[in-house]
């Protein structure tokens, strides 16, 4: 929270009563995110991660409180200035049928196109860079409908740097990526954090990588409120995860790392349930078998 002394943040929520309909899925929700963090929220399904996500990018209306962007009531901005400030990547976004992966992305840059001054060489260069680095320049020309579920995400991704926002609110911006490109989709979401002073928000379902790139940890529970919140390595407990996730697990350290590493407790052992009798004479169990070829 905002002490007396300390600045308050850019973005910044205050006693948010977020729903749908009569759905209430948070109460009193406030949220800081520190300037310049990479704020990951974790927390499972259906808590609201999502739901607060939309609505400090203002796609959601609070049924109470407010979200406060550079000091001001984001809801007392005009569209466009918002979409200049800070980018949403969706969890789930579908694309205008037909539509190429290049139009796609060159539509991040519409909140910086005027009436008269259309495409500028800017809009060129922010849609060029923004491609290259989420790998997808090969697939300039594909219909996004014909993409796999990865090369889309980054297509959306792509669209969202070309946006060139200093705030990033990401919905799991890895879901449908192989490990791989896993990596690839944080390191630049760690680089843009590091480099160039962005501030990301993310949205994350692997703990491990959670507590591995985030500066800054927000965990919810169901029920939209905030369980902890601050550093990795204080916030992830096994109390907590057991608590949060009803799942038992320890925790280690990242031996690449340092950082905590979540390891769930080991899975429970089934066994067989009694197979009806088949009256077969010389049926053997599998684990003799096993040791006659041992
Ligand atoms: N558009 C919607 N209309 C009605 N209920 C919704 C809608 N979107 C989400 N919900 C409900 O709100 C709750 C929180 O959803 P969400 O924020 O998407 O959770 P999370 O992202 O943490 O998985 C869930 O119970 C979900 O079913
Ligand atoms: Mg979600």
């Amino acid at each position: 929270m905002t002490g007396p002394n300390t600045p308050a943040p850019r973005l910044r929520a205050e006693d948010l009563t977020l729903s749908y309909d009569r759905r209430e899925v948070a109460r009193s929700l406030a949220v800081d995110i520190p300037d310049d963090s990479f704020t990951v929220i974790i927390g499972p399904n259906a808590c609201g991660k999502s739901t607060l996500l939309k609505a400090l990018a203002r796609m959601l209306r609070p049924k109470a409180g407010q979200v406060y962007l550079d000091g001001q009531a984001i809801a007392s901005y005009r569209s466009r200035e918002v979409a200049r400030r800070l980018g949403l990547l969706p969890q789930s976004s579908s694309a205008p049928g037909g539509i190429t992966a290049g139009d796609l992305v060159a539509r991040g840059r519409y909140p910086h196109q005027r009436l008269l001054k259309q495409w500028s060489p800017e809009d060129e260069e922010a849609v060029a860079e923004a491609m290259r680095h989420t790998g997808v320049r090969e697939l300039a020309d594909r219909p996004v409908d014909d993409l796999s579920g990865g090369q889309r995400q980054r297509v959306w991704l792509a669209m969202v740097l070309a946006q060139q926002t200093s705030i990033l609110l990401l919905d799991e911006p890895t879901t449908f990526l192989d490990i791989a490109h896993q990596v690839e989709v944080l390191d630049l979401c760690a680089e843009l954090h590091a480099r160039r002073g962005h501030t990301v928000v993310a949205v994350l379902h692997d703990l491990n990588q959670a507590c591995r790139y985030a500066t800054h940890l927000v965990v919810m529970r169901p029920g939209g409120t905030i369980a902890a919140e601050g550093d990795p390595a204080t916030v992830m407990t096994a109390e907590l995860v057991a608590d949060v996730f009803g799942l038992p697990c320890r925790i280690i350290s990242d031996p690449e790392t340092g950082t905590p590493l979540v390891v769930p407790a080991a899975p429970r052992r089934f066994e067989r349930e009694d197979t009806p009798d088949t009256g077969a004479p010389d049926a053997t169990p599998a684990g003799a078998v096993l040791a006659e070829t041992l």
